[in-house]
């Protein structure tokens, strides 16, 4: 798609990637002396394949980026990820494996065969983690691709599971480095569906995932992420759910087998992180999430933060045409907070809202408060009462219960990610990095912001444009020499 195809200015950012390496990315402002290493993303390079597009934003061929900022100075690599899906799409110009919300072109018969011979997408756009000592892009699909992160090219794949048939996962594993663990729930389909909790014991080196924790489900919800406190493992299963055998027969795209079924409520199924046992089952009021935000332990509640919607229509609002529409609105997800009480026979919660500012791609210094219940800022994209894409960062205190606000014309920023100065005290001692999107200019910038009074420092100005992705890390150690 070119940008002339709708009227909406940030359609630049869901068109197609050139390849490319720039050493000396020009930079405005001063970059702070001790920010040193890599932002690594991840997100789709490409919304095209031959005569075909992909449907969804949540779709698309896998590409990485490498903003190395050392020495004042900052460069930057982009790549696709070197997968069969994109091998497909380049070598023979087609659309090979399913996707979030768009199907390869299949004969019956090949569908027929699908049931049998499932074919998971190995297009892993969605994060990145570093996993015993392995970085790996991630998918929803259990095909986890682990790449170089200097050169950003594919090594291998590996996976969080021992079978790809009918599992998905979350890509949003939760990685505790002090315990050498990291965690990561699997939805098993079948007629005997569960969710699995598995664990990676990252301190020993060959280590394989085992089964830490499992609930049988007869329809199982769709997950993106999960919490985890000192004690426990939180599942929050919203009401979007499917009939696992017609997921399995796989006649329509993924996502679109999921049905809201409000009146089943949203459950949250806690698990005791250390023996895997189910805990408790407690109940709310329906309602979706994408992304938990921090759990942690409070007496006898385990309180759970993430960003809630209302239903799950937001899903429906990231199609490409929807985003098209001149009036097109997503619909804002806010920061809630909910108490689960784990003692007395109470099952039902409630939660609140911490703030009413639309809040996305939500982050924290996850390395450092992450399950701690002094956790005070969380960084993310937000939307103005306008139509149109998220065009503005946000910091939201959920002490003060305030947000401040970044902003640019024209400009669409992706995820903050949150970089502590080293040798912090203050929570917010460091700079948020984000790829934004300048709609005018039909190119894209890594902006720096002083996370603290949450003002632009720098920007380092990219010839082209990069893509709206999802999420990514920043790795200090990734200095290419
Ligand atoms: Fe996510």
């Amino acid at each position: 798609m070119s940008a002339g195809t709708t009227s909406q200015g940030f359609a630049a950012g869901f068109g197609e990637s050139p390849e490319v390496a720039i050493d000396d990315v020009p930079v405005r402002g001063i970059l702070p002396d001790w920010l040193e290493g890599s932002l690594l993303r991840n997100g789709p390079g490409s919304f095209q394949v031959g005569e075909r597009r992909y449907r969804h934003w949540f779709d698309g061929l896998a590409m990485l980026h490498r903003f190395t900022v050392s020495s004042g100075r900052v460069s930057y690599q982009n790549r696709f990820l070197e997968t069969e899906a994109y091998r497909a799409a380049r070598d023979e110009g087609r659309i090979a494996f399913p996707e979030f919300a768009t199907d390869p072109c299949r004969s019956l018969f090949a569908r027929a065969m699908a049931v049998f011979d499932p074919q998971p997408t190995d297009s892993a756009k969605v994060n990145i983690a570093k996993v015993a000592e392995k970085f790996l892009a991630l998918a929803e699909t259990p095909i986890q691709v682990e790449f170089d992160p200097v050169t950003l090219k594919t090594v291998g794949v590996t996976g969080w599971d021992t079978s790809n048939f009918g599992r998905m996962t979350t890509v949003h594993p939760q990685l505790d480095d002090a315990r050498g663990e990291a965690i990561n729930l699997v939805t098993r389909f079948n007629a005997s569906s569960q969710y699995v909790f598995r664990h990676l014991d990252t301190a020993t080196p060959g280590a394989t995932p085992t089964t830490l924790a499992r609930r049988r489900v007869g329809e199982p919800g769709y997950i993106h992420s999960f919490g985890m406190s000192e004690r426990y493992l939180v599942l929050a299963e919203f009401p979007l759910v499917v009939n696992p055998v017609s997921l399995l027969l796989w006649l329509k795209p993924y996502i679109e087998n999921f049905r809201w079924k409000p009146e089943r409520g949203t459950k949250f199924h806690i698990f005791d992180r250390q023996t895997g046992a189910h805990v408790k089952t407690v109940t709310s009021p329906a309602f979706f999430a994408f992304h938990h935000v921090n759990a942690y332990d409070d007496g006898d509640d385990v309180v759970v933060d993430l960003v809630g919607y209302d239903d799950a229509s937001v899903i429906e609002a990231f199609y490409l045409h929807r985003l098209e529409e001149p009036d097109a609105r997503i619909p804002p997800g806010t920061l809630r907070r909910f108490r689960l009480p784990l003692r007395g026979g109470g099952k039902t919660v409630t939660g609140e809202q911490i703030s009413p500012t639309p809040i996305e791609l939500p982050s924290l210094d996850y390395a450092r408060m992450n399950t701690r219940p002094d956790h005070r800022y969380v960084y993310g994209v937000s939307l103005g009462d306008e139509p149109g894409f998220y065009d503005r960062l946000v910091k939201i205190d959920n002490v003060s219960r305030t947000t401040t606000t970044w902003r640019a014309e024209a400009c669409y920023p992706g995820e903050g990610v949150f970089v502590g100065r080293p040798g912090r005290e203050a929570e917010d001692d460091g700079v948020v990095l984000s790829v934004v999107l300048d709609a005018a200019a039909e190119t894209s910038f890594l902006l720096v912001l002083d996370a603290a009074s949450f003002t632009e420092t720098a920007r380092a100005e990219l010839p082209h444009a990069v893509l709206h992705g999802y999420h990514g890390q920043f790795y200090g150690e990734v200095r290419p020499t």
